[in-house]
């Protein structure tokens, strides 16, 4: 009701209020927009379609579509702090469309894994974009101290 008043008050043409550019709106971009497919290889080599929001990082996307525990990934902004849980590593095919790693990714990286591929990366230091829709990924296994 208060859109049909607003446009009966500028007119056909609205060559006033809107400075003659007509009655238009904004587009403002929809989370669907944002939105990416990620495939997540399981342990057993079953793929698994997460979604993930342009701008998040993959950990942020694995977590929130339940693929990892939020318990084993508390958030944390310093990477010094963190304990390189979030390692995945990412297929070959994708490795170009990742941005490269950073000395410290590696540092955490090298701490967590004994012989680090060009594969590994830290699911926290990916962010996502739209050339990463349809990226692969897998988790990488337990290590052995945190198997109960
Ligand atoms: S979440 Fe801690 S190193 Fe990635």
């Amino acid at each position: 009701m208060a859109f049909a008043a607003l446009r009966r008050a500028l007119g056909p043409g609205n060559n006033g209020l809107l400075g003659g550019a007509g009655l238009r709106f904004m587009s403002t971009p929809r989370v669907q927009d944002r939105i990416i497919n990620v495939i997540a290889v399981d342990e057993d080599g079953i793929r698994h379609r997460i979604k993930g929001l342009i701008g998040h990082n993959l950990m942020e996307a694995l977590k929130l579509s339940g693929f990892e525990s939020e318990a084993r990934h508390p958030s944390s902004d310093r990477l010094d702090a963190c304990s390189g849980n979030c390692e995945v590593t990412i297929a070959n095919e994708w490795l170009d469309k990742v941005p490269e790693r950073t000395e410290d990714e590696l540092e955490v990286l090298r701490d967590v894994t004994k012989r680090v591929t060009k594969n590994h990366r830290l699911g926290c230091q990916i962010q996502l974009t739209k050339d990463l829709d349809g990226m692969v990924v897998s988790k990488v296994e337990e290590k052995p101290f945190e198997i109960p």
